[in-house]
């Protein structure tokens, strides 16, 4: 029996996130240069993206590049830049092809001018596309995310389009950069590393979270099947108890 058999299909998360690390270290075992291991793990990118626009779910959020990510050498940096353009150039067929959406988060301004207009036009030609959102996380901060939001909040309310008394969760999710998306369900990392790296701080307050040793270059079909059925085997109870469930 494959895998994917043991998938409930009624129970799918609504909302995946990845953080996908661990290209460097992949790379290095090899004893080749990063940039190898960045190279390989668009090919991770695209099985997941598949994956899971075959299986249903309808929301895949991809770490991609954090704000912390700039402070990394300039020529690792221009690799990744350089990546991204080339992966989205080649992968509009694939995105079109299984009708998925593109979406970005993150201070995508800083972005170099050429990746933020290749962006743009393929969230442009994608934006009819029903099956699944792929949002990808650019030059994303979870607390440069929360930052914003609360200096558009303030804004609104020094003009009195908001009143302090109205505060509450749903405005502070509106405006958030991920203020489209339901919150996350599913939380994977991947490379062995226990920890959120400034990721969906507020998204993620009642996600499954999910650790894989196995590096991101060699994430497969396989690995995410065994992190959703794992995420299956959870009792999600928000705070009731279990009896409260039945
Ligand atoms: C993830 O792999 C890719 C990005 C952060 C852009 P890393 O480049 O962080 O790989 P490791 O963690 O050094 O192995
Ligand atoms: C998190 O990975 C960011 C992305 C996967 C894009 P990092 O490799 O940058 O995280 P830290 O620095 O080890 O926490
Ligand atoms: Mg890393």
């Amino acid at each position: 029996m494959d895998l994917k058999d043991h998938i409930s299909i009624d129970a799918l998360p609504k909302h995946v996130a990845i953080i996908m690390d661990g290209n460097g270290r992949w790379a290095k075992q090899k004893g080749k240069l990063r940039a190898f291991g960045h190279e390989k793990g668009t090919k991770s990118v695209k099985q997941s993206v598949e994956t899971c626009a075959e299986l249903g779910i309808e929301n895949l959020t991809l770490y991609a590049f954090s704000t912390e990510n700039w402070n990394r050498p300039k020529l690792e940096v221009q690799t990744l830049m350089k990546l991204l353009v080339l992966s989205l150039k080649k992968e509009i067929n694939t995105l079109q092809d299984n009708k998925i959406k593109l979406n970005a988060i993150g201070c995508l301004s800083l972005l170099p001018k050429k990746v933020h207009k290749e962006l743009l036009d393929v969230i442009e030609s994608t934006k009819h596309n029903t099956r699944m959102t792929l949002t990808l996380a650019l030059s994303y901060g979870s607390r440069e995310e929360i930052a914003s939001a609360v200096k558009e909040i303030s804004i609104k309310v020094k003009n009195n389009i908001i009143s302090p008394e109205n505060i509450d969760e749903s405005i502070i999710n509106e405006h958030l950069y991920t203020q489209n998306l339901p919150d996350v369900d599913l939380l994977i990392r991947t490379s062995g590393e226990q920890r959120i790296s400034n990721f969906l701080l507020w998204q993620i307050a009642y996600a499954e979270l999910y650790f894989t040793n196995v590096l991101w270059p060699d994430f497969t079909k396989q690995h995410l099947y065994e992190a959703i059925i794992e995420y299956q085997k959870r009792e999600r109870r928000f705070g009731k108890t279990s009896e409260q469930l039945i």
